[in-house]
């Protein structure tokens, strides 16, 4: 009895996430269920984790993690078997997800391609960020440690988050900063946190206008024809208003 309800909640949680890969994906509009269940690895990766969490919550030993391994060589998603995932997660292309052991995803979460729900050492117990509903997750960005990412938050694709994230905000950068929180600007001293400056590029600017002081005394000194001064530019293009002021 408790399998077939076991079976019956995997089966209604697989639906979700086929209307979730239905609904956020443009590229599976006007594509028919089955082709959505046969072809999108995000659903495939979800069913084998939904089974794989059935499993190990009925306490069958190895095969939920063999499902597991299995499962990450097919679709690149490695998701572990004892992660906490909710309604409606959708994993657009998939290749290089991981969702760690003590993960917690809310419902309605979308993640891209690349996305590490990951720890940041070796801690024990809790290590693995929690994302509440309605969060979207960019390709390539890495979230570690035991963070909470709050409701409705955004995070920039390549973006290295190590600190809480509020709700309704959008994060970016490495570390991770707010740019936006309830859709506004983030302001005050020090709240432009995409026009950081370049120390690297500043230093390799005062070494480049020395250099380019001493060829002149040299060329000065030695009557040879001056040569023209490389310029340095910043590595960041530095756009928009610098809110640093207020
Ligand atoms: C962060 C993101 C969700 C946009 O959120 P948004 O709330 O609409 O924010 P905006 O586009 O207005 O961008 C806010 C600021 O962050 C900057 N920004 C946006 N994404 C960024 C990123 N990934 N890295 C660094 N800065 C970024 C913008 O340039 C903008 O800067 P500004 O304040 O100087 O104008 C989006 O840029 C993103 O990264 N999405 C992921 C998409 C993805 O992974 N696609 C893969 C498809 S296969």
């Amino acid at each position: 009895m408790a399998g077939l309800q076991r079976l019956a909640r995997v089966a209604s949680e697989v639906r979700r996430d086929v209307l979730a890969a239905r609904d956020r994906d443009p590229a599976a509009r006007g594509a028919a269920t089955a082709e959505i269940i046969a072809t999108w690895p995000g659903i495939h990766a979800l069913l084998a984790y939904r089974m794989a969490h059935a499993l190990e919550g009925a306490g069958t030993p190895l095969l939920p993690r063999m499902i597991s391994m299995f499962t990450r060589a097919v679709t690149g998603i490695e998701i572990h078997p004892s992660a906490r995932i909710g309604e409606g997660l959708f994993i657009d292309h998939g290749a290089g997800v991981v969702i760690g052991e003590t993960a917690d995803i809310g419902n309605n979460v979308t993640l891209y391609q690349g996305v590490t729900l990951g720890g940041t050492g070796f801690a024990t117990g809790k290590r693995h960020p929690t994302v509440q509903d309605n969060v979207t997750i960019g390709s390539g960005a890495k979230l570690l440690g035991p963070i909470t990412i709050g409701h409705g938050a955004k995070i920039g694709a390549n973006s290295v988050v190590i600190t809480d994230v509020p709700p309704n905000s959008t994060v970016v950068g490495n570390p991770g900063h707010p740019v936006r929180v309830d859709g506004r600007r983030v302001e005050g001293p020090d709240a432009d946190w995409i026009h950081l400056p370049d120390p690297i590029a500043e230093a390799i600017q005062a070494l480049s206008s020395r250099i380019g002081a001493l060829e002149r005394m040299v060329a000065e000194l030695s009557d040879a024809e001056p040569q023209p001064v490389a310029e340095v530019r910043p590595l960041r293009t530095v756009r928009g208003t610098n809110p640093a002021g207020g």
